[in-house]
């Protein structure tokens, strides 16, 4: 039966009509909600290209299902982490250094990037490259993401 269900996204309250509470959040936030950075990869919670941030930290929104998040909990997608006039510094990074082929993965790379640069300011590339370690890119971008979160880093 169809039912309400509040939400907390990009800063704004929103209100969405859904037949399913166990719908993942993946599919609110590209078939209701029209925000399409974060992308359906596997859909198993093995890929990372789904990622989003609730409180601060990065979650896979395909495994997430509506009836785990509580009210008021703030979900950020990759349109609200910056705008295109002012890019969070991640974004920055990933145009500055070009870290994106076919750019299915790229959502979850920064996504994952912006929560963990958030708790570790001097990141080794050995620290970066275990937070993204679930990350998965099949283009084999991965020298120029090191690269650029490396520079976000820096630039923090
Ligand atoms: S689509 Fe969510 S982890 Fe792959
Ligand atoms: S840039 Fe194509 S999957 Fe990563």
């Amino acid at each position: 039966m169809a039912q309400q269900k509040s939400l907390t996204v990009n800063g704004k309250a929103v209100r969405i009509t859904i037949d399913d509470p166990e719908m993942p959040l993946l599919y609110a936030l590209r078939d209701n909600l029209a925000l399409h950075g974060p992308r359906f990869g596997c859909g198993l919670g093995q890929c990372g290209a789904c990622t989003v941030h609730v409180d601060g930290k990065a979650v896979r929104s395909c495994l997430t299902a509506l009836s785990q998040l509580k009210p008021g909990q703030k979900i950020v997608t990759l349109e609200g982490l910056g705008t295109a006039q002012k890019p969070h510094p991640v974004q920055q990074a990933f145009i500055e250094e070009q870290a994106v082929q076919c750019g299915y993965c790229i959502n979850g790379m920064i996504m994952e990037s912006a929560a963990f640069l958030a708790g570790n300011k001097k990141p080794s590339d050995a620290d970066i490259k275990a937070a993204l370690k679930n990350n998965l890119c099949r283009c084999g971008t991965h020298a120029r993401i090191l690269r650029a979160v490396k520079r976000a880093a820096a630039a923090a």
